[in-house]
């Protein structure tokens, strides 16, 4: 079948990659796509948030199924456009995907449901909103309701801060995402990330992982939009996730449903483990990335067998083959990020390093020029590697940055450490 995917990150390369595997891949076109991607399909240069364009594209290359990556899409009803001209498509309808696009609607479905999750209030007003702050107190998270580019959750850990938040999103910070704000209690303890495939109807857990936000060694520093993740996740436990799926997940697609808004796709449950119980931290509604890039390799081909009962909604058909593997990702950013930083640096080293079922370098923000990589990004390179352990996987992904010469980029060196 032909198969298109939407997206230009490493989460879009990594699926690529999984997909190309499948047999039942005849040709594999990505939409806009980058350097890594191209190496094993076409890229398309095509407004991904054009419905309209999309669905005309698909006409035009006799396109069978349209895998669609990150939230912008989904949110603008590009998967509501396909599903319209008929043509097969993973991913939720804008209506669905509110569960990642407003805070405000997933904290109204988890009240709808008894799903756990931080206790909250919402505002449209800044009186009432510093209020509730100054009668909270702190440790306390303040949330633009709309879709930030994950940069519209503060968690403050003083009052003050708090109050900050509430003035930059009140003054228009945040756009129309700012218009409301959810302010939340806030939770401590260990984050992980639980995935699930559902059609609607029928869930099928395919993963766990961790990734690490924090810029800096030891996780400090300037939040980032990952800097390396491994899959499993040791701290959810299988009682965990069953727990999580009973409470949290199965109540949430029921709710969906119920309201005649089904969620088709993946479900990207964010989870806070304390004291032996996972509350929802938030739902996003695509594949995470860097946390795809180890989901993938664990999964491999099947991956696409699984998407498109996804998107046939024959879910309940299917189970996920698993290695008792692990593997582990490490980001290579630009030299800056996630403050300002260069971009056109070269990368040298890459074509020496083997590209097997158990090691690759996913591409996230990449371009080529007269057969040169260069770094096109802030997060540029996933090395991403599989083990029989984590530390096995670990090894293997820094062998492979030690190998990569790229003098204005950097990596975390502790990926991994939480599980180790
Ligand atoms: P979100 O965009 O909602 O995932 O929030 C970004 C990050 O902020 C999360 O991954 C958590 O690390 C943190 N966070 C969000 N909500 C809370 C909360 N209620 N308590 C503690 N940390 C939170
Ligand atoms: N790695 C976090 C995310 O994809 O949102």
């Amino acid at each position: 079948m032909n198969i298109l995917i939407l997206g230009s990150g490493g989460r879009e390369h990594a699926l690529a990659w999984a997909v190309k595997q499948n047999p039942k891949t005849d040709r594999l076109i990505v939409a806009p796509g980058n350097a890594g991607i191209a190496r094993l399909a076409d890229c398309a240069e095509i407004d991904i948030l054009d419905g309209a364009a999309v669905v005309a594209f698909c006409v035009e290359n006799a396109i069978d199924f349209v895998i669609i990556g990150p939230e912008a899409p989904l949110a603008a009803g590009v998967a509501d456009a396909t599903r319209a001209a008929g043509l097969l498509t993973f991913g939720p309808s804008a209506a669905a995907a509110r569960l990642e696009a407003s805070k405000a609607f997933t904290k109204d479905i988890c009240d709808a449901c008894a799903a756990p999750t931080a206790a909250y209030a919402r505002f449209t007003e800044p009186g009432p909103a510093r209020a509730y702050v100054q009668a909270q107190g702190a440790p306390i998270v303040v949330k633009a309701d709309g879709l930030a580019a994950g940069k519209g959750v503060i968690v403050a850990m003083t009052e003050a801060e708090a109050l900050a938040a509430l003035d930059d999103m009140f003054s228009g910070e945040f756009g129309a995402a700012g218009a409301e704000v959810v302010i939340e209690e806030f939770m401590a303890g260990e984050e992980a990330s639980f995935f699930i495939l559902t059609d609607g109807v029928n869930a099928l857990p395919i993963g766990t992982a961790q990734d690490h936000k924090r810029v800096g060694e030891g996780d400090t520093g300037p939040n980032t939009g990952g800097m390396g993740a491994y899959s499993p996740a040791p701290v959810l436990t299988p009682a965990l996730q069953a727990q999580a799926m009973e409470q949290i997940v199965l109540p949430t697609i029921r709710e969906m449903a119920r309201r005649g808004t089904p969620y088709q796709g993946v479900l990207y449950a964010g989870l806070m483990i304390e004291n032996g119980q996972c509350r929802l931290v938030e739902y996003n509604a695509r594949f995470g990335d860097p946390e795809t890039q180890v989901l993938m390799m664990r999964l491999g081909a099947q991956a696409l067998d699984l998407l498109l009962a996804c998107a046939e909604g024959r879910l309940d058909l299917n189970r996920v083959t698993w290695a008792e593997d692990h593997a582990l990702t490490v980001v290579m950013a630009a030299r800056g990020y996630p403050g300002a930083y260069a971009k056109g640096s070269a990368i040298r080293g890459l074509d020496a390093l083997p590209e097997s079922s158990s090691q690759m370098v996913f591409h996230a923000g990449t371009a080529e020029r007269d057969g040169q990589i260069l770094a096109a990004g802030g997060r540029v390179l996933n090395v991403t590697a599989r083990g029989a352990s984590l530390a096995e996987a670990q090894a293997r992904a820094y062998a492979m940055v030690d190998a990569i010469d790229w003098p204005d980029g950097f990596c975390r060196r502790d990926i991994g450490w939480r599980a180790l």
